[in-house]
């Protein structure tokens, strides 16, 4: 149970109203950016140097005081959850290496998870759906399993405090360039009101448009793969009709809240974020880790200055 929390379900923010303490870990997406690797590994499972992407993001949440995590699994993915699941074996047979027993047992600690399968993969609003029975009544977190936040600047304490006072939709968004906004979600915003602004860079949002040219981009705030949602959102998933690509949207379902009066808020996130859903970001991202690791970052460091001068990586040579 979380240390926040006074009973399983929820805990009380300043505000009153209950702060959210489960997250939701949709992850049973095909993953086509990431062929042929994902054909039979999932994309939540591809090592950033020791550990599974997926495990950063249920510390994430842990270290945010979430310790009870669903996570939204499909056809060949519950491999997933064989990670945070006890291996007294392996435990046995690691007595005498006492590092690599405190890093296994790490998974299993962290959070208590449990799983539900999407049956088929018609969106992501479609696939938080399936969390209803799970989450209930309380408001949760929502951590996309391809994205997650460098562990020294979180984002999700701040984004738990501000749902907790508004009891609304809380999004968070990062700063692109003007001219990559196809890429993303792109939301138009306004000014928050004052009395949230101690949270946080806060924006209100007035809209969101899916993957705009630069010239119709109302902002270059793309959205980031956190959300911290009421339950109402399961009776708008409900309501909402198949969108772009013929998937049941979350963004159409926050969308329909935000048209009916729910307030929708975000934080603008300047911190790193990783984005491990595509070959190139995930490279870069072992490559940041690997980096700032304690253990072996200066050797690496010194082998990665060596590599991208020498004549293999295309470099000047030296
Ligand atoms: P993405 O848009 O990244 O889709 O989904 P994807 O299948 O993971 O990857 P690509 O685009 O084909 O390469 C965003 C998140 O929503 C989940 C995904 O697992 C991912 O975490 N998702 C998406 C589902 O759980 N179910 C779905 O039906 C669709």
């Amino acid at each position: 149970m979380s240390e926040h929390s006074a009973n399983p379900s929820t805990a009380t923010a300043a505000s009153g109203r209950p702060r959210a303490v489960k997250a939701v870990i949709p992850a049973a997406g095909l993953a086509t950016r990431f062929l042929p690797a994902t054909k039979a590994v999932p994309k939540e499972l591809l090592p950033v140097v020791d550990r599974p992407v997926l495990q950063y993001i249920v510390e994430e949440a842990a270290q945010a005081g979430i310790d009870d995590v669903l996570l939204i699994t499909g056809r060949g993915k519950t491999s997933m959850v064989d990670h945070f699941d006890r291996r007294p074996d392996l435990e046995e047979r690691l007595e005498k290496k006492p590092e690599l027993l405190a890093a296994v047992r790490r998974s299993e600690e962290l959070a208590a998870i449990y799983t539900v399968r999407q049956p088929e993969q018609l969106g992501l609003g479609h696939a938080v759906g399936y969390a209803e029975s799970h989450v209930g009544d309380a408001p949760f977190a929502v951590l996309l399993g391809d994205e997650f936040v460098k562990q020294s600047e979180p984002l999700l304490p701040a984004m738990l405090e501000l749902q907790a006072r508004t009891g609304g939709v809380v999004l968070a968004f990062f700063e692109v360039d003007p001219a990559e906004t196809k890429r993303y979600g792109i939301a138009s915003v306004e000014p928050a009101e004052a009395e949230l602004t101690d949270i946080g860079e806060i924006v209100k949002v007035t809209g969101m448009v899916e993957k705009p040219k630069p010239e119709d981009a109302p902002s270059n705030l793309a959205v980031l793969g956190r959300y911290v949602l009421p339950s109402r959102i399961f009776d708008a998933i409900r309501r909402t009709e198949p969108g772009s690509g013929g998937e049941i949207q979350l963004t159409d379902a926050m969308e329909l809240l935000r048209k009916e009066g729910v307030p929708v808020h975000a934080i603008v996130y300047r911190g790193t974020r990783y984005d491990t859903g595509m070959p190139l970001g995930y490279l870069q991202t072992v490559v940041q880790i690997a980096a700032e690791r304690e253990d072996l970052g200066s050797e690496f460091r010194k082998w990665l200055a060596e590599f991208v001068n020498s004549d293999a990586a295309g470099g000047s040579g030296t």
